[in-house]
């Protein structure tokens, strides 16, 4: 059985997780408001990888005999300035998740719980993944700058991103 704190912890961390794609999925749409569809592709795939983060969450839950409580998701934004706007937002937002997963790391560490420090090393790797990704985005939006053409060679870049769901991984 799990610790009722941790379990209230992981809760929570469902929610951050169901909000984030809630978030890049709104982006998504903002993204194909302004025609570029490689951007939206690629804010599509993170839409359902965030989704599995939440899952996994949520199955390890369930396998440690805790109960799921699903909360409100807030609502996003819709609107952005720019696509790097959206971006910088985005990796604002996954500090954000980095801080809560960290925290949830030092929770568990308190708590002696080392089925969940195991669990939570791969959300550790994962963050680390994500805001590199992030930055290196935002990096390449910067020098494009106002440059229409720079812009559609990255849309086109992005629109390769495709999703792997976490079973097909092994997980
Ligand atoms: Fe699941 Fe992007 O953090």
């Amino acid at each position: 059985m799990i610790d009722k704190e941790i379990e209230e912890a992981i809760n929570r961390q469902i929610n951050e997780e169901m909000y984030s794609s809630y978030l890049y999925l709104s982006m998504s749409a903002y993204f194909e408001s302004l025609g570029l569809k490689g951007f939206a592709n690629w804010m599509y795939v993170q839409y359902q990888e965030e989704k599995d983060h939440a899952m996994k969450f949520y199955r390890y839950l369930i396998e440690r005999g805790g109960r799921v409580k699903l909360y409100a998701i807030k609502e996003p934004p819709h609107e952005w300035n720019s696509p790097l706007h959206a971006f910088e937002e985005t990796l604002k937002h996954e500090r954000h998740i980095t801080k809560c997963i960290n925290d949830l790391v030092d929770l568990v560490e308190k708590k002696k719980d080392r089925a969940t420090f195991n669990l939570l090393q791969w959300y550790v790797d994962e963050q680390v993944e994500e805001e590199a990704n992030d930055e290196e985005i935002i990096q390449k939006l910067k020098m494009i700058g106002d440059n229409p053409q720079g812009l559609l060679m990255l849309d086109r870049e992005l629109a390769a991103r495709t999703y792997t769901p976490l079973a097909d991984e092994g997980e």
